[in-house]
């Protein structure tokens, strides 16, 4: 290949823009050239893209966002539209594809795979909950931005005396609830993955309040319910007055983490090379702390786990 191309969709994550970097940086190092295609699938539909070069990527490793900002596509989902996009990327010598994204945009990777327009796939969603990689790249910087957030609304929970609720993004996954719960030592987590019991929860923050807890801090993932309905329900249920705080989308933004840029050089950087040596179809990202790559398709056969070690742990500490 002389020439492939690179985009960024779905819901953008702290260091894509480190990812996108990698693809440039790898690729011009072997002598390939490397198009920026904008707003995702959008402009790939439409062969929105520019050149990228050396220069073009520079200053941007510490930023958050994608400097080839991103989109929800759905008309991406028609075939017609997938083949007017490959017409497109042929007309302009572009040979394979980048993908960066979540597992929504792994699945436009994979069509457009199977139409001989060959795609590799970069986990870049704050979600986790890409399967086949132990960490997708902004899931580090979001959770750092939570549980800052957290500390901050535990001092006028301590002030007050108050109870907090903190309603965080996850679509449908509980990573950033579960490892957030355990990092900023919430009393309680409600993952989507976990069936959760709200006489247990009433107990718990019953007992704290017997051991002299002034308040509690309860995180719920977005795909199990609002913090406002779970506030109604602590309500109703117990007369359990609580605030709600909804993180909501400051925990796409921001600077990204060393982790999270270096996740992303690596596996940019590996996004090229398997897609040099002809192998489209595949995705990258990290085991065992070895950058790996495997089979696109595995990402929708296998579903993501959230560790629910931690979350038996969580529990424990918060007694
Ligand atoms: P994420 O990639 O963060 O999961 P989405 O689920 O919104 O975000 O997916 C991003 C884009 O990927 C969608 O807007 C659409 O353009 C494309 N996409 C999602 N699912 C499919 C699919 N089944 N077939 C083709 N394209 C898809
Ligand atoms: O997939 C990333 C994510 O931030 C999810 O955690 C969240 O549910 C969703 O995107 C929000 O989507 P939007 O930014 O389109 O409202």
């Amino acid at each position: 290949m002389k020439k492939i191309a690179v985009l960024t969709s779905g819901g953008d994550s702290p260091g894509m823009n480190a990812a996108i970097r990698a693809v440039v940086r790898k690729a011009n190092f072997h002598g390939v050239e490397v198009m920026g295609i904008n707003h995702g699938y959008e402009g790939f539909i439409e062969g929105r893209m520019d050149l990228l070069d050396l220069g073009s990527v520079g200053g941007i490793i510490q930023r958050g966002g994608t400097k080839l900002f991103s989109s929800r596509c759905p008309q991406f989902k028609e075939d017609k539209y997938q083949y007017q996009g490959i017409e497109k990327m042929k007309a302009a010598g572009v040979e394979g594809l980048v993908v960066i994204g979540g597992d929504g945009s792994y699945r436009g990777a994979l069509e457009l795979t199977k139409k001989g327009f060959p795609c590799v796939g970069v986990p870049g969603t704050i979600d986790n909950d890409i399967p086949g990689t132990e960490y997708t790249i902004g899931f580090d910087t979001a959770l750092n931005t939570v549980i800052e957030s957290i500390d901050k609304i535990r001092d006028t929970a301590t002030s007050h005396e108050n109870s907090f609720i903190v309603e965080v993004m996850g679509r449908d996954a509980g990573d950033i609830a579960l490892w957030a719960g355990l990092a900023a030592g919430a009393e309680s987590v409600l993952i989507p993955e976990e069936a959760y019991d709200i006489d247990e929860i009433i107990a718990r923050i019953r007992r704290g309040e017997a051991r002299g807890k002034k308040h509690s801090i309860i995180i719920v993932a977005e795909g199990v319910m609002s913090g406002s309905e779970l506030a109604k329900i602590l309500k109703e249920k117990a007369n359990i007055i609580t605030r709600v705080s909804v993180l909501g989308h400051i925990q796409r933004g921001g600077s990204p983490s060393a982790r999270d840029r270096v996740l992303g050089g690596r596996l940019g950087a590996k996004a090229v090379e398997v897609l040099l040596e002809g192998r489209g179809g595949r995705a990258v990202g990290i085991k065992n702390h070895q950058v790996i790559d495997y089979d696109l398709e595995e990402a929708f056969t296998q579903k993501h786990k959230a560790d629910l070690s931690l979350y038996t742990l969580s529990k424990e500490l918060s007694i």
